[in-house]
């Protein structure tokens, strides 16, 4: 469990393995950078592993038959055998792998024009024959979509995760930084094995230790994780608390405009880049949720995000802004305030206005990482900003990984959305990648499930939505079943049963927890402050903005320009056309976008009222039948550690679906006084 999908189980069968020794038991280069060794380190591992045999590592080729490692344009060997035609095609990072096959010699060359295109390719290399691919004709050009693929760890210095569901941090103990780095580098290599790129290690809440990691007083030890991260092309970012300046007790302000604001953020990116100096940047939460920021000196966002990143310029540092910024204070008797409208109207109104090394981070919908949301209209909506997306591994609202909720389908549909912005076809997936505005920065970022948990998520196959996050970000192109397949591969074993079944639960569970939690993109009927379990008045009378309005007659939330709050008007005049008009409004998101009475006719011919009570019922067989009954058909084909958690997990999630669907259907039932047709047990 702890492996992770580097497992690098022995090769069973005989055919395959004498392939394998007969290519790999020799590793060329002449490089000796640490990412380089970093690969050699992998290739030897888990080839070690694999094949019984530990490979030799030599400057040149000595036998017939090897993998050769190296730099296109800077090695004669592999430059003899890759055109200039194949060179062109691989971009900054991306790799080729070719096997060679000539009369004398056999070889396999794993090459880039940098080292991390190195490194991913040998792990690329190794993933292909943990799947037992063929590699006596091996092929392969890939590169990453886009430029940044960064992990956001909500990490406290206690030790503690905020909305972390697999035990403590690895970074941070006792408002220290740990001492033991294997866990560290094995987590490095988690990361560089999907082609992570980035990491910030700690919570965008930034209190008061944490605002102490930018001083001497810790800078060292951040140095310490920033190198175990270097060694596997992996730059090392940090959350900082806006008001440092006043916290640390240097300034009585943090007014961005302020001379002394300003020289202090530069003093203090100097510093910073002694200790490490590739230090990727700052990721800040200003004027969100009671954090401080630029509004209490009535200034806006882009003057925060511009001064700060005028600091870092110099070094080459970025600075990365959140979006999440909404009245956390509303009142819930108002009506008009729609909590979905605030990024795109704190945010839009600013774009252009931004230097080139800020970057505004989106969360992936316009509240808060439900189960269902559109697409923020703020993606692609910014025409002159750079923007990466902000996803949520951490099963927040999506199960806390007690319940099996994989969520790769789920990011998918929002790489694919088509924004039609310009009256044309252009795809979240386009956007991020840069290629459509041609943007100096984007990518994909993602909040992470993992603590010091032996098996890293808590749930063992919640693995796989960290696996996935990374592959998705290094192509957001790649299908949800080919993803799901290599990670049962390689996690689990490539026997078909056990491939097909994990898979197949897999991708029915996202659907499967959408059924039994709240209905058709209404979100939020959660209790509050730890959001686990239903509580379908939980956040209706708070102040959070996060409201169904469900009463005797209906339930769903106006946002249409015609009737409602107005937020449809966000998106591109096509998409703003679907979602206004009911009968074309996606039904998934039927509530998000309309109020709906309870007699209303589904597509289906089902009435809204019906639907919510079929789907409950159905999402809780569900859990029995796609869940828990094929889990049980594989016992005894995978290690019985897994095997028990798992089905414990699933148990669990059974008991809490069952709480879920009587709760709402309760809910609903007592709210409207109209019976189920089935006549199923309501409470
Ligand atoms: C959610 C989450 C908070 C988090 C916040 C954020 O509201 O519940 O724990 O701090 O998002 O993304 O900043």
């Amino acid at each position: 469990m702890y492996r992770c999908w580097l497992r690098y189980d022995k090769i069973k069968n005989k055919e395959l393995m004498d392939s394998y020794i007969r290519l790999c038991s020799q590793i060329v280069t002449d490089m000796y950078t640490p990412i380089v060794n970093s690969a050699k380190a992998e290739l030897t591992n888990g080839l070690f592993s694999m094949l019984g045999t530990k490979p030799n590592i030599s400057k040149t080729p000595r036998g017939s038959s090897f993998i050769m490692l190296g730099i296109l344009g800077k090695n004669e060997y592999i430059d003899r055998e890759i055109l200039e035609s194949e060179k062109e095609k691989v971009c900054k990072d991306g790799y080729i792998i070719k096997t060679i096959d000539k009369e004398k010699e056999r070889f396999i060359i794993i090459a880039s024009k940098t080292e991390k295109g190195i490194l991913y390719g040998a792990f690329a290399f190794l993933r292909f024959m943990q799947m037992q691919r063929d590699i006596d004709n091996f092929y392969l050009i890939d590169n990453p979509h886009n430029p940044l693929r960064i992990i956001n760890h909500w990490d406290n210095m206690d030790g503690s995760i905020e909305r972390g569901y697999a035990g403590k941090s690895i970074f941070f103990e006792k408002n220290k930084i740990v001492n033991n780095m294997d866990r560290i580098t094995d987590y490095a290599r988690l990361l560089a094995s999907v082609g992570i790129n980035g990491v910030v290690i700690n919570n965008v809440n930034v209190h008061q230790t944490e605002t102490r990691l930018i001083t001497k007083e810790y800078l060292k030890d951040v140095a310490g994780l920033a190198e175990i991260f270097r060694n596997y092309g992996v730059t090392l970012y940090l959350s900082i608390n806006y008001a440092s300046p006043i916290e640390l007790g240097d300034l009585d302000t943090a007014d961005p405009l302020d001379e002394r604001v300003k020289q202090w953020w530069k003093d203090k990116a100097e510093e910073i880049y002694e200790y490490i100096p590739d230090f990727g940047g700052f990721l800040v939460k200003a004027d969100s949720e009671f954090r401080p920021g630029p509004f209490t000196y009535g200034r806006n966002h882009a003057d925060g995000a511009n001064m700060l990143a005028e600091a870092l310029e110099p070094f080459g540092g970025i600075v990365i802004w959140r979006c999440f910024v909404y009245n956390c204070l509303q009142d819930w008797r108002d009506t008009k305030t729609d909590r979905a409208k605030a990024a795109y109207d704190n945010f839009k109104p600013l774009d252009g206005l931004f230097h080139d090394n800020v970057i505004l981070q989106i969360k992936n919908g316009p509240m808060d990482f439900q189960v269902r949301e559109p697409v923020s209209p703020l993606i692609g909506g910014l025409e002159n900003t750079n923007h990466v997306v902000e996803f949520q591994i951490t099963q927040e609202y999506t199960g806390q990984q007690i319940h099996l909720c994989y969520l790769v389908p789920m990011w998918k549909e929002v790489l694919d959305f088509d924004t039609r912005i310009g009256g044309k076809s252009v795809t979240v997936k386009e956007i991020l990648s840069g290629s459509f505005y041609k943007n100096k920065y984007s990518g994909m970022a993602a909040v992470a499930n993992i603590g010091n948990d032996a098996n890293w998520t808590g749930h063992q196959l919640a693995q796989a939505n960290f696996y996935g996050y990374g592959r998705l970000a290094w192509n957001p192109d790649l299908s949800s079943e080919s993803i799901t397949d290599e990670w049962v591969r390689m996690t689990f074993s490539n026997e078909k049963d056990v491939v097909d079944t994990i898979s197949h639960m897999l991708l029915v569970s996202w659907s499967i927890y959408e059924k039994y939690t709240t209905p058709l993109g209404i979100g939020w009927m959660v209790n509050p402050g730890h959001h686990y379990g239903p509580n379908v008045d939980g956040y209706e009378y708070d102040k959070w903005g996060t409201y169904h309005r469900a009463d005797i007659h209906g339930i769903g939330v106006d946002r249409t320009v015609k009737s409602g709050t107005g937020y449809t008007a966000q998106y591109s005049k096509e998409v703003m056309e679907i979602y206004e008009d009911i009968n074309t409004c996606p039904e998934e998101l039927l509530l998000f976008f309309h109020r709906v009475p309870y007699s209303y006719k589904l597509k289906s011919g089902t009435t809204l009222i019906q639907h919510i009570y079929n789907t409950h019922f159905e999402g809780v067989e569900q859990v029995e039948e796609d869940l828990i009954k094929k889990w049980q058909g594989l016992k005894g084909k995978i290690e019985e550690e897994s095997f028990n958690h798992v089905l414990e997990r699933l148990n669990m999630q059974l008991e809490h679906s069952k709480e879920w669907r009587d709760v709402i259907n309760t809910y609903f039932y007592r709210k409207t006084g109209i019976k189920d047709q089935l006549n199923r047990k309501i409470y």
